[in-house]
């Protein structure tokens, strides 16, 4: 991998200041500790597919009815990643086109929606991301957005206040779907409640959707009236988003990517998510999301031990939301201290009082290499860190980062 992800002598040549921003990347990511639960390592291929000839091509529209000439392999790109994704999550549709998360799920309530609908979704303060409500958002602009919360005791999605808020706001979708979250969502009691409202059921997979690739987390599709996600967290593909739906939302989710919120589709990102599609079918990667798991429920009990507050008490996923105060710090302090020791993650609302945590995941350390013992290792540094011995840790950091490089020597 180290061939494509240094920069070239040519770019050297030709922008040295660049050249250096890149080295300087990729630098900080192989020698620190990445462990924000959004992030993860691509293979190779991926890379080398994103810096392809596609990236010069436009392809407005789907193959065969584009407004572009040229698209005869622009087209089988795009086909090829469609009928990969459609295999791999069994689903009758999928738009692979959606830029981000974001724009996927902008893209579900433009298929579904009108503006001035109401939306029961999770709210903000327990995880609900930008795009189920926020006003900074579109979505809280343009949308009456109700949110539901977690039990304060457990963590848990109360299904009773669901219910209960359906029934009083009869909401026209409902959102299934958090930034924090790490258990699985009960899907089947969300479409009880969707239908008992006569509400559509949006699954905003954009976490979990990795982990349904390789069997280590159960699949929303066959719940879901659109299943919304991205491609570049646990499932290791490009930055971008994708949709899923049955043959009967197949036109209204095309129509509401393109032209509805989109223009032209990035066909490069197109083919790296196709081959990451390829790559996730693989046997190798359902080992890969059952370790991932594996490793975060170690890190969960090992952050436990040194005295974290783990919400849930643990967790199904890649994804771990911890409150670091039984150590003296908040979350925004620990974040900035782990970052001067050379770890990195991100902080995250908790689900009680207006402190703030932090959430970290076990994809990228995962896709390194590291496993169980690793994760024990990374608890301990995480004390020393936040005790404030941040000189030694940085050194412990670097140590352990160098035995698992993850572009290469
Ligand atoms: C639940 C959820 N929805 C949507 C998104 C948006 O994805 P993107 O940042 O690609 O727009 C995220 C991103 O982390 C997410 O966690």
């Amino acid at each position: 991998m180290s061939v494509i992800t240094q920069p070239t002598d040519l770019l050297r040549a030709q922008d040295p200041q660049m050249a250096d921003i890149l080295a300087g990347e990729r630098q900080r990511q192989a020698g620190t500790l990445q462990l924000s639960a959004a992030e993860n390592f691509t293979s190779s291929a991926v890379l080398a597919t994103l810096g392809s000839a596609l990236a010069n091509k436009y392809a407005e529209g789907y193959p065969g009815a584009r407004h572009h000439g040229g698209c005869e392999y622009a087209d089988l790109a795009e086909r090829t990643a469609v009928e990969r994704a459609k295999a791999l999550f069994g689903a009758e549709h999928a738009n692979v086109q959606p830029h981000s998360g974001s724009s996927a799920v902008l893209a579900a309530y433009a298929a579904l929606l009108r503006p001035g609908d109401t939306v029961l979704a999770m709210g903000l303060p327990y995880g609900g991301h930008l795009t189920h409500g926020s006003p900074a958002n579109l979505s809280g602009r343009w949308f009456d957005f109700v949110g539901y919360g977690v039990d304060p005791a457990t963590g848990l999605i109360d299904y009773r206040q669901v219910q209960r808020l359906a029934r009083a706001h009869r909401p026209k979708a409902i959102v299934c779907g958090s930034i924090s979250y790490p258990r699985h969502p009960e899907y089947s009691a969300f479409r009880e409640i969707a239908d008992e409202v006569g509400a559509h059921l949006i699954v905003d997979a954009a976490h979990p959707i990795g982990l349904v690739a390789g069997g280590a987390a159960p699949s929303p599709v066959p719940y879901a009236d659109i299943v919304c996600a991205t491609t570049h967290k646990v499932l290791r593909g490009p930055r971008g988003g994708m949709l899923l739906c049955g043959t009967e939302y197949a036109e209204r989710v095309d129509r509401a990517v393109f032209p509805f919120t989109q223009g032209g589709a990035q066909m490069h990102t197109i083919a790296a998510k196709a081959v990451a599609f390829g790559e996730a079918a693989r046997p190798a990667y359902t080992t890969y999301a059952h370790r991932v798991v594996a490793h975060a429920r170690v890190l969960a009990g090992a952050l436990q031990e040194h005295g974290f507050t783990v919400t849930t008490g643990g967790t199904d996923t890649h994804l771990i939301t911890a409150d670091p105060a039984p150590l003296g710090v908040d979350g925004p302090t620990a974040r900035g201290r782990l970052a001067a020791a050379g770890i990195v993650l991100d902080t995250c609302a908790l689900p009680y009082g207006d402190q703030r945590g932090v959430r970290l995941g076990t994809a990228a350390v995962t896709t390194q290499g590291m496993g169980e013992a690793e994760m024990v290792t990374i608890a301990a540094l995480f004390t020393a860190a936040l005790a404030g011995d941040g000189v030694k840790t940085r050194k412990e950091v670097g140590e352990l980062t160098m035995a698992f490089p993850p572009y290469g020597e």
